[in-house]
C-alpha cells in the first residue's frame, strides 16, 4: 500500500516492545532475563541485565531491600500506550523493536519458532495502524544457520518490516565471527539493515562494590556499559574486515554509535600505527583499506539517541553530515521518574532531552533537523511504500 508521505514527520526508530508471548517467556524463567513479582511492589519487576543479579539476589531474600531491574509497566507491552506515547510527543510514525536480549538465550530448538510467532505478532500490530507503524524483525540466533536463514526469508513477506535488531553476541562468539557472514550477506540482500544494540555491557567488576549494592542505580551500565559495549562490537567488525566483505551492509547504531563519534579517531591512528595491521587490513583484492571514518559514511547510521548537544554534533561529524542520523526515544526505557504514578503518561524528559539537543545542534525548524526528527528515517528505511 502506498501512504501519502506526511509534511515534515516525526519518526522515532529506537522504540521498544515486548508483546505478551514475550513477556509469558520471561514469566517462566528464574535466571536472568526473567519478571518476578514481588509483594512490596505494585507492578511486576523486569529483571534484564547481569548488573541487576546482586539486587535480585538481595530482593529475594531480604522483603525490606529495594527493588530489582524496573516496573513492567503497560509501556512495555501495550500497543494503545505505545500509540499514546506518539501522541503526546507528536511522533508520526515509530519503528518497533523488540527489547534487549531478544531472542538471544532460548534454546536452539525453540528458538525459530519463537521469532516467527514474535515476528508475526510485531507484523500484525503494525498493520493494524498503517503509516503509523513500522518495526524491525529478530532472529533467533542460537537456531542453527538453515533456521536463521530461514527467519530472513520469513521477514522479507512481512509488509511492515524494515530490518532486524541485533545484539552484540551473534552466534554466541560476537559480531566479528566468520560465521555471521552468510547472515550479513542475506540481510544486505534482501536490504535489511541492521539496528545493533547494546544489552551485555561491561562485566559487573569495572562498576565496582558500591554499584552492585545498589549505591549508583543503573548510571554506570547503561550510561557507559552500553555505549562502549557498541563501540566495541564495531570496532571488531571493522578490524575484521565485514564491512568490506559485505559493502551492501547497512547498520544503525543506538545511542548514536556508543563512543564511536568521539573515538574513531583513535581507533584509526591505532591501526595506522600496530605493525600487525599494517598491511593486512583491506578489502576484497588487494583494495586499499578503507578508513573508520569511510565506513562509518558509507555504511553506517546512527541513531540521535544521545541527549545532548555535543553528543549529537559529534555524531553528525561522524556520518559527514546530518544525513546519517535518525531521531529516537528508546520508549519504553527512561519514564519520568519521581511523579506520583509513576509519570509514564505524561510528557517525558528523556524525549524532550533528545528532541531539544537536535534543536540546538542544527537549529530549531532546519531543514538538517528536519531530516534527523524524521526524513532520513522515510528515505533510509522506505517508510510509507
Ligand atoms: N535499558 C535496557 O535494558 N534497554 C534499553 O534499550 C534501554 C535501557
Ligand atoms: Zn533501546
Amino acid at each position: 500500500m502506498t501512504l501519502q508521505i506526511p509534511i515534515s514527520p516525526v519518526v522515532d526508530i529506537h522504540t521498544h516492545m515486548y508483546p505478551p508471548e514475550y513477556i509469558s517467556i520471561l514469566s517462566s524463567r528464574d535466571t536472568i532475563p526473567l519478571v518476578r513479582t514481588f509483594p512490596s511492589s505494585p507492578d511486576p519487576r523486569l529483571i534484564l541485565l547481569e548488573s541487576e543479579i546482586p539486587s535480585l539476589e538481595l530482593a529475594l531474600t531480604d522483603p525490606t531491600a529495594p527493588l530489582p531491574g524496573r516496573p513492567l509497566t503497560k509501556s512495555f507491552t501495550s500497543l494503545p500506550a505505545k500509540l499514546a506515547f506518539m501522541s503526546r510527543h507528536n511522533i508520526t510514525t515509530s519503528v518497533l523493536s523488540l527489547a534487549n536480549p531478544w531472542l538471544d538465550f532460548l534454546p536452539p530448538d525453540e528458538a525459530g519458532a519463537t521469532a516467527h510467532e514474535i515476528n508475526t505478532s510485531f507484523e500484525s500490530m503494525c498493520a493494524s495502524e498503517p503509516g503509523r507503524l513500522y518495526f524491525f524483525g529478530t532472529l533467533p540466533l542460537t537456531a542453527p544457520l538453515e533456521t536463521i536463514l530461514a527467519s530472513i526469508t520469513h521477514l522479507t513477506t512481512l509488509p511492515h518490516c524494515r530490518g532486524i535488531i541485533l545484539g552484540t553476541s551473534g552466534l554466541g562468539s560476537g559480531l566479528d565471527d566468520p560465521s555471521l557472514l552468510p547472515i550479513f550477506s542475506a540481510l544486505a540482500t534482501s536490504t535489511l539493515p541492521i539496528f545493533l544494540h547494546p544489552h551485555y555491557g561491561l562485566p559487573n567488576a569495572v562498576y565496582g562494590p558500591r554499584s552492585a549494592a545498589g549505591e549508583y542505580g543503573h548510571v554506570l551500565p547503561l550510561a557507559l556499559g552500553f555505549p562502549m559495549e557498541t563501540t566495541i562490537a564495531v570496532a571488531r567488525m571493522f578490524l575484521a574486515g565485514v564491512f568490506d566483505a559485505v559493502p551492501e551492509l547497512r547498520m544503525i547504531l543506538a545511542h548514536s554509535g556508543g563512543t564511536l563519534p568521539f573515538l574513531a579517531g583513535r581507533i584509526e591512528s591505532c591501526v595506522l600505527h600496530d605493525a600487525a595491521l599494517v598491511g593486512k587490513m583491506g578489502g576484497k583484492e588487494g583494495k586499499r583499506r578503507r578508513t573508520v571514518w569511510e565506513v562509518l559514511r558509507e555504511q553506517v547510521y546512527l541513531d540521535a539517541v544521545i541527549y545532548s548537544e555535543v553528543g549529537l554534533k559529534a555524531a553528525v561529524e561522524a556520518g559527514g553530515g546530518a544525513d546519517r542520523l535518525m531521531f529516537g526515544t528508546d520508549h519504553p526505557f527512561f519514564p519520568p521518574v519521581g511523579v506520583e504514578g509513576g509519570g509514564e503518561d505524561g510528557v517525558w524528559e528523556s524525549v524532550g532531552l533528545n528532541v531539544q539537543a537536535v534543536d540546538k545542534a542544527l537549529g530549531e525548524g532546519s531543514e538538517e533537523a528536519r531530516m534527523v526528527m524524521g526524513g532520513n528515517a522515510v528515505r533510509v528505511l522506505r517508510l510509507f511504500e
